[in-house]
């Protein structure tokens, strides 16, 4: 049997095929546009997804039996504001997991609703990608549109409801919302009154792993496919991510470093970091997960490689950062160039390189963007640590994690292992494991989790580079305190 996974993320979609046994047969890879309305705005049209979807998955099948397709299942970007009207015309662009537009509604959220509310209603406080934010947002600044809301809904979600014409979501998705009571699994009366909405706007709530329905005759003659293919719930991209990587069972960990840097910790208990620094969600397993997000992470060395150096040769930038160089860098970079959420949560902070001279290379400041994402993802770390959580291990996962030097980079500023897993392809794969899990040939996450994940290599810390970066990390912690108040002013 063959199943579909949807990675549907933030420059592209990447659909893959796999058979039940884990062996991915094929990859198609399909891209579009982004809009930045204003800076620190991003929006994307959800058509376009559509559209992806509906030229990929042909392309995906070429010269394979569609016939033999059990399922589909996806890891979508999280927190994106779908809003269909009630002819299910889709009302505005998505307004993103990354975009910074709801500063004054985090505001009101956290300091007048009170962050002890919303971690009450929700078991997380308002951070500007979230989707509530956005709906407060939009009330305030297109009320006529705001009017027309027929159904709310997540990027894959929309994704899965012109699949299967269910308004459906999963419990990881939903969690990102800050409409939705993560610990008992249910829409949030109180923060949809806040909002303005009515429950009937919002999606059927399922586990990641339940089938939702199959596929609408239209549909399925459109990407050529069996209309009795089952479309899994799915989940956010990094549960799927989790699931793609075996991330399931207490204290498990991944680090995906995408677009956006996530550290995810795998729970078999409910719990809530007090501070919420971190965000307290469900996972695409059953139960929960904590987890920081940075929103510039592979896309901060992107840039610097393709906007400011002009170049994709990004082999040949970290061939001069030879091993004795590590450790040793007097720049330092504050990857912060979408403002930052885990766990600073400001809109106004930017990218900042500082400590350069006259001697500072071109390789330095790689080095240093790489180090900076590293030193950023240890910041939700030890907030992790700061709760008693003890992480030795981690797999690792996303674009970022194709370099062997960042790799031997994160080992050693986390002192944590890192293991490899055979496919990096989380999302996707994760995708494609919970649809197995969704037509029954796999009992639960788990299993099909102990069955198709294979770690394949490992990255350990060496103790005395791990001992030069704590040092580094010490000072880079000095960093940001220092330049939050400049960044407002700056701003403008
Ligand atoms: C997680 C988050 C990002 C996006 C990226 O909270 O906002 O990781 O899901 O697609």
């Amino acid at each position: 049997m063959l199943y579909i996974g949807i990675d549907l993320g933030t420059s592209a979609v990447k659909l893959l095929l796999m058979d039940e046994t884990g062996q991915i047969l094929h990859i198609v890879s399909k891209e579009y546009p982004l809009e930045f309305p204003h800076p620190g705005w991003n929006q994307q049209n959800p058509e376009d997804w559509l559209s992806a979807v509906e030229e990929g998955v042909p392309e995906l099948l070429a010269g394979f039996d569609a016939a033999q397709v059990a399922g589909i299942g996806s890891g979508g970007q999280m927190h994106g504001l779908v809003v269909l009207d009630k002819d299910d015309n889709v009302i505005r662009p998505a307004i993103l997991w990354n975009d910074g537009r709801t500063a004054k509604q985090v505001d009101y959220l956290n300091n007048v609703v009170g962050k002890e509310k919303l971690s009450q209603y929700t078991s997380n406080i308002a951070f500007a990608g979230f989707t509530a934010p956005k709906l407060l947002w939009m009330r305030e600044n297109e009320p006529d549109l705001f009017a027309k809301i027929d159904k709310i809904m997540l990027p894959k979600d929309f994704i899965n409801y012109k699949l299967t014409g269910v308004h459906c979501t999963d419990v990881s998705d939903a969690s990102g919302m800050l409409l939705f009571d993560v610990k008992n699994k249910c829409w949030s009366k109180e923060m949809l009154d806040l909002c303005g909405v009515q429950e009937s706007q919002m999606a059927q709530i399922f586990e990641s792993y339940q089938p939702v329905g199959t596929l609408l005759p239209d549909m399925a003659k459109k990407l050529g496919l069996p209309e009795t293919v089952v479309v899994a719930a799915g989940a956010g991209d990094n549960a799927a991510a989790a699931v793609g990587t075996g991330t399931v069972g207490e204290g498990a960990c991944n680090i995906s470093l995408g677009t956006s840097g996530t550290i995810f910790i795998s729970s078999e208990k409910f719990g809530v970091d007090p501070q919420n620094a971190l965000h307290s969600f469900a996972h695409a397993d059953g139960n929960y997960h904590l987890m920081g997000c940075m929103l510039s992470a592979a896309s901060c060395n992107k840039w610097l490689m393709e906007d400011i150096f002009q170049t994709e040769d990004y082999n040949a930038e970290q061939a001069p950062i030879t091993a004795d160089k590590l450790g040793k860098n007097h720049v330092f970079f504050l990857p912060y160039l979408m403002g930052e959420r885990s766990p600073i949560n400001d809109t106004d902070a930017r990218g900042t390189f500082i400590g350069m001279t006259m001697d500072t290379t071109r390789a330095d400041l790689t080095q240093a963007v790489l180090e900076g994402v590293a030193f950023g993802i240890r910041d939700s770390l030890e907030v992790a640590r700061s709760l008693g959580i003890v992480i030795e291990r981690s797999k690792i996962c996303g674009g970022g994690a194709k370099s062997p030097l960042w790799k031997t980079i994160c080992a050693n500023v986390l002192n944590v292992t890192l293991e490899i897993v055979e496919s990096e392809q989380g999302p996707g794969m994760g995708g494609a494991m919970l649809a197995m899990v969704a037509d029954g040939t796999y009992p639960s996450v788990k299993a099909v989790c102990d069955k198709l994940v294979h770690v394949v290599d490992t990255v350990e810390p060496d103790p005395a580079l791990a001992a030069l970066y704590e040092a580094r990390y010490q000072q880079f912690r000095n960093i940001y305190p220092a330049c939050k108040a400049l960044f407002p002013i700056l701003n403008g």
